[in-house]
Order: C-alpha cells, then structure tokens, then sequence
C-alpha cells in the first residue's frame, strides 16, 4: 500500500478523500521529518523524501506547501510554516491585505528508490480579515480566484476541487494509473 508521510492530519484528511474518491486506499505515517531550508519547495520535497528513504522500505509520498505572496516578494514561500507559527494570520494582513498571492505543492513520490515530482499552484489573494474556522494554516486568509470566500469557509470537499494539493494530487494519481502501479501497491 502507497503511505503518505505527514504530522499534519489536516494534510492526510485532503489527501485521503481525495484519493479514496479515486479508489486508492493510503496508509497515514503519521510522522515529523526533517525540512531543509532552501529557496523553493521543490528542493525541500526532494530533500526530505531522499532522507526518508533510507529509513522507509516500501512506497511513499509525501509534500511540502509554501504561499507566496506578491507584494511581499514571495514571502513567506518555503518558510511558510515558521511565518505561520511566529507572526501567523493576523500579521500577515497587516503586512498584505488585499495582496495577490498564490500557494503552491509540491509532492515527491519515492517509487523503486526513484523520486517523481508533482506540483500543484492556486491563485488568490490575502483577504481583508480572518475568516473561517475550517481548513488549517493560512486558509483564513486566503480567498481564491473566482471565489468570494476564504478557504477556511470552504469544506474539504469543495476545497480539493480548487486547491494547489489537489491539482499536485491529480498529477500522482495519473501517474499511478499511467504506470500501472497502482495495482502493485
Ligand atoms: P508545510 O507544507 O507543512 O511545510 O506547510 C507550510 C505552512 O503552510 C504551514 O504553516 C501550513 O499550516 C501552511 N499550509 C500548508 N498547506 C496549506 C493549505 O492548504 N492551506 C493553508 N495553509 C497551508
């Protein structure tokens, strides 16, 4: 069976609905690892993923998610989780309300000892207020293209129709099916 690792149950609830839509069951290792810092969320995927490697025997995937905002010139990015646990939500909207910004996954998958990057972006802007208690993180904040709400309105589902995650996630799941491994999970 495909593991996924992550600390963050919020991440594994997105994910797993997402996929078991799809008929594709995960395990949830449920664990912390180490991120690198590094300029983009690519190279901290990768980072964490190879390290894992050496101590996971079976296939795995897991994520890291970076917002990116405009008028802060892409601040926080791939420090996003120590912005949101120092400054968090309502300084960031002192800093940039009504800003643009987008968030952007990226997914490593470890198949074989081989790493197969998927990425996913979604656009928006930082919101004028916190609203919102669903979702986690910065979705109080952030209210997508063509949306008039924040993410941390919108339920899990209606949220992986849109998000960065689920557009990351198509990418694996396709490439699962794609390269037959499904059935060899
Ligand atoms: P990481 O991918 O776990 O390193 O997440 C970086 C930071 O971005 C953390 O503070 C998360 O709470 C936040 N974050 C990750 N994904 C999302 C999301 O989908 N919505 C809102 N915040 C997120």
């Amino acid at each position: 069976m495909l593991s996924l690792v992550t600390s963050n149950e919020h991440k594994y609830k997105e994910i797993s609905t997402y996929l078991n839509s799809k008929n594709l069951e995960i395990n949830w290792l449920q664990r912390k690892y180490e991120e690198i810092q590094a300029d983009d969320n690519d190279t901290i995927s990768l980072d964490s993923s190879k390290k894992l490697a050496n101590k996971i025997n079976a296939p795995f995937f897991l994520e890291d998610t970076g917002l990116y905002i405009t008028n802060l010139a892409g601040f926080p990015g791939p420090y996003s989780s120590y912005v949101q646990s120092t400054i968090g939500n309502e300084n960031i909207l002192k800093m940039a309300s009504g800003s643009k910004a987008y968030f952007k996954t990226v997914i490593t998958l470890c198949w074989k000892k081989n790493f197969y990057q998927f990425s996913g972006t979604l656009n928006g802007k930082i919101s004028s207020a916190i609203s919102g208690n669903l979702g986690f993180g910065y979705d109080p904040i952030f209210i997508p293209d063509n949306s008039n709400k924040t993410m941390g309105e919108m339920t899990t589902v209606e949220k992986n129709k849109i998000s960065h995650r689920f557009i990351a996630l198509e990418k694996l799941y396709l490439f699962i099916v794609e390269n037959r491994i499904k059935n060899n999970l």
